[in-house]
């Protein structure tokens, strides 16, 4: 039996590189891998909580969709579907809110992260929050739990939600005294840990510090060159360690280039040269799914159709899952 993977994506802006290199580089060298069943889903319905207006849920869904294939998933061999066009989703997740002691959401991250925000501001505690944001991790476990997965590859944020699929699954186990729910592990990726954005802080939409990945060649040579440097003059040496072009550079290439590389900054390479290096391994790497990404844009009904096929096949994975936990608590 295959290991099942499982990978959700809040549709949301536009991906960076350190999106990039942190979730979506390791998690297609995960579906590379023969004995894992790599499933990538649209978390539409998670996007409801906060996005109101739906031109843009709808083109963002297509978007988050675009990036994966342009970076080479492949939909023959894995499964890419869309949250919302799994109703099974939604009848475990009311079920699963009845094994969700009300005393555990209090302490979820999506929930006690917008609350942190309304009391530093000094509003009310729960100001504009609403009941999808407070029980997110009641749909995320459903997401979870309907396929069957075994392993969920997420970043250090999405873990405690990942163990409260767990919590539920076992107490919904426990109560029924039978393995109904497969209990899921939680998978931290980042081996190339946290991309700094152009101003040294970790790279961030919310900072406003990154080098995306979609734009035009161009802006993103322009991006490059915002990097923050100091005044060393530009024959000197240079520590690479202590050099933000040089921690961002060494994400990309494999440990031998970046050894080359040290020694290069260590001879004396002037800054404006470093960016260049970094322009030209960025551009050679993002040309080709560059491209692929503007061509699957020109015609997003190639995307539905793909969002439409995973759709069915992921149905006929669902479908019996539901059929055990509503079996086992006694509905028909
Ligand atoms: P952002 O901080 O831009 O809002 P998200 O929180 O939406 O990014 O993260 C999406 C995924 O990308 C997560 O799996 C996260 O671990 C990864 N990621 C985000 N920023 C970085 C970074 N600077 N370096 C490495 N991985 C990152
Ligand atoms: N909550 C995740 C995030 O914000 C997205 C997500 C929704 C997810 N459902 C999931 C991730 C199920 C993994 C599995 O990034």
């Amino acid at each position: 039996m295959k290991k099942v993977s499982l990978t959700g994506i809040k549709p949301t802006a536009q991906p960076h590189i350190g999106n990039w290199l942190g979730m979506h580089r390791p998690s297609l060298e995960l579906a590379a891998d023969p004995s894992v069943s790599a499933y990538y889903f649209v978390a539409d319905y998670h996007a409801l909580t906060t996005i109101r207006d739906p031109a843009e849920l709808r083109r963002l869904t297509i978007d988050v969709a675009a990036v994966w294939l342009a970076f080479g998933l492949d939909p023959a061999r894995t499964l890419v579907y869309r949250q919302s066009d799994v109703p099974e989703v939604f009848e475990l997740s009311w079920i699963l809110a009845c094994f969700s002691p009300k005393g555990f959401m209090n302490k979820a991250h999506a929930y006690k992260a917008a609350r942190d925000v309304n009391v530093a501001k000094g509003d009310d505690e729960d100001a504009g929050v609403n009941m999808g944001l407070y029980t997110y991790p009641i749909l995320m476990a459903a997401d979870i739990l309907i396929v069957d997965a075994d392993v969920v590859p997420v970043g250090q944020d999405q873990v405690q939600h990942v163990e409260m699929a767990r919590d539920m699954a076992q107490r919904f186990n426990h109560t029924y005294g039978a393995e109904v729910l497969k209990l899921p592990t939680a998978l931290v990726r980042g081996e190339s840990g946290v991309v700094p954005g152009v101003d040294g802080r970790k790279m961030s939409k919310s900072y406003g510090n990154t080098l995306p990945c979609f734009s035009t060649a161009k802006q993103l040579r322009k991006a490059v060159m915002r990097i923050e440097t100091d005044s060393t003059p530009p024959e000197a040496p240079k520590d690479p360690e202590s050099s933000l072009v040089y921690k961002i550079h060494r994400a990309l290439l494999t440990k031998e280039r970046a050894e080359d590389l040290a020694a290069e900054y260590r001879s004396g390479i002037s800054w404006g040269a470093a960016k260049q290096l970094l322009a030209e391994d960025l551009e050679a790497l993002l040309a080709e799914p560059r491209a692929k990404y503007d061509e699957l844009m020109r015609d997003p009904s190639a995307i539905e159709d793909i969002l439409d096929d995973g759709a069915r096949r992921v149905r006929g994975i669902a479908a019996p899952v539901l059929a055990r936990v509503r079996a086992a608590v006694g509905v028909r």
